[in-house]
């Protein structure tokens, strides 16, 4: 028997087997931790993000790894350790979720889960269900398997589940930098990311990075009627309207100056490799109401998503918005922008290139404030790590399609900061499907991607160690 690597007592077969007669069993288990409200950025729910870890430490437990809640200044982190031959792997999910509202656009209590029947298959119903309890919870299901049928894990495998994933990570690369070497690895993976089309595996290679920008403009020092005041007095919704109008030219090319300083064009035999994968342009847009792409008009949809930079309005608030009508001529008006960015756009540069472009368009008597929400890099992985080759190998047998290397059009700023603060390289394979829902009501996981997933982590976990 080798010292260390593949031992043929420790077959892959009679743990896809465990996972398949134990999934009722698995279901119930994240059904506990979906029953958790983990709310990371409302501060009512703190004492159940800290109720999740203890419940995370004590499910790592009860398959033999040693894990422990370590506090941060926010909400805490899980770690957990377990032994094992061959490579050392760092495995990070986070088990805080989304706020729920609005409410009443839920069928059901967002932290009641149930199994629904829909016409496309079985789902769990859950804020979480997606991202990323259900997700995190695959990994955590094929090791419990590999160690009920082997008595052992298939490596040496570190746990890293984070509770402040979905409010910014605030305390994340300091904890990094104090627990760098408990947390080093030979490679980390990370289950936050979807299939391709719903369908296909897909191992993520290039994540956008974000940046996140309130403006507020203030106008008259109190609201004002309209009647009284209209037409003399600056109204600061008109303002901020022209400025939000211009983020964007006519052809969708974003108007900040400097904002493309650091956006690479696609390398070609990227773009043929993208082009290759048979993208439903009409089926992408078409299932959410939509039919023309409305980014950049020299660039195809599924660039726009993966491998351009981009400026959202996420919101505005100001004036009167409730029934009826009142008229108003409203002090102040705000509104949430976010920018996706690419290649290395910077995001702190930009963050002051936009703060300028927004200033120079202010009239006399309006004044800007700013709110900072979060900068984080675009991320470029390496598939150098022999991890990547085996994975993409073994998933097309679980889904009955290759495997490929896609971009992402999410943010998930930890592999950045794995690359930069432990020296790890990144492998990003998740099994999430287009409609789930995550961030929005009515969350879901389809039980087939439950399902398959933990036999995909068997797969990987048996084809890399
Ligand atoms: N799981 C998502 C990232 C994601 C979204 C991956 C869609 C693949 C497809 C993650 O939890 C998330 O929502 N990230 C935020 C950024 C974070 C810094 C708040 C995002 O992308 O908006
Ligand atoms: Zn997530």
């Amino acid at each position: 028997m080798p010292a260390h690597g593949k031992g043929a007592h420790m077959s892959l077969k009679p743990v896809l087997d465990q996972i398949d007669s134990d999934l009722d069993a698995a279901m119930e288990r994240l059904f506990d931790l979906l029953r958790i409200p983990s709310i990371s950025t409302d501060p009512a729910f703190k004492g159940d993000v800290d109720r999740a870890a203890d419940w995370l430490v004590s499910d790592l437990d009860s398959i033999g790894i040693t894990a422990t809640k370590r506090p941060t200044t926010g909400h805490p982190m899980v770690v957990g350790h377990v032994e094992g031959n061959g490579p050392h792997v760092l495995f990070y999910g986070h088990y805080d979720v989304q706020p729920v509202d609005p409410l009443e656009l839920w069928d059901r209590d967002p932290f009641d889960p149930a199994i629904e029947e829909t016409p496309k298959g079985r789902v769990i119903r859950a804020r979480g269900a997606s991202d990323d309890k259900g997700q995190l919870m695959t990994f955590v299901e094929a090791c419990r398997a590999w160690k009920a049928v082997h008595g052992e894990m298939p490596c040496r495998i570190t746990f890293f589940f984070e509770g402040e994933e979905e409010s910014g990570s605030p305390s994340l690369i300091p904890f990094l930098k104090e627990n760098a070497d408990e947390l080093k690895a030979d490679i980390a993976l990370i289950c936050d990311t979807g299939l391709f089309e719903s369908r296909a595996p897909a191992i993520m290679t290039q994540l956008r990075g974000l940046l996140g920008e309130e403006i507020v403009l203030t106008g008259p020092s109190k609201d004002l009627h309209s009647g009284m005041y209209g037409g003399a007095a600056m109204n600061p919704i008109r303002v901020m309207s022209r400025v939000l109008a211009n983020l964007h030219d006519d052809t969708g090319r974003i108007q900040v100056p400097h904002f493309y300083d650091g956006v690479p064009d696609l390398p070609p035999e990227i773009k043929a490799q993208w082009d290759g994968l048979g993208f439903d342009y009409a089926g992408f847009l078409g299932d959410v109401g939509l039919s023309k792409p409305a980014g950049e008009q020299d660039h195809t949809a599924l660039e726009m998503i993966w491998s351009r930079p981009t400026a959202e309005i996420n919101g505005i608030k100001g004036g009167y918005t409730g029934d009826g009508f009142k008229t108003v001529l409203p002090s102040k008006v705000s509104a949430k922008v976010s920018f996706r960015l690419v290649g290395q756009q910077d995001p702190h540069a930009l963050r002051e290139h936009f703060r300028e472009w927004v200033k120079t368009q202010l009239p006399e008597d309006v004044t800007a404030e700013f709110h900072a929400h979060g900068a984080s890099p675009a991320s470029q992985m390496s598939t150098d790590h022999p991890a990547f080759e085996q994975t993409r190998a073994v998933l097309g047998e679980e889904w009955g399609e290759e495997a490929a290397f896609t971009g992402c059009g999410g943010s998930i700023p930890v592999a950045g900061y794995f690359k930069t603060y432990l020296g790890l390289d990144t492998m990003l394979v998740g099994w999430g499907k287009d409609d789930d829902q995550i961030h929005s009501p009515n969350e879901k996981y389809d039980v087939e991607s439950f399902h398959k997933g933990i036999r995909s982590w068997a797969r990987i976990l048996d084809a890399i160690r």
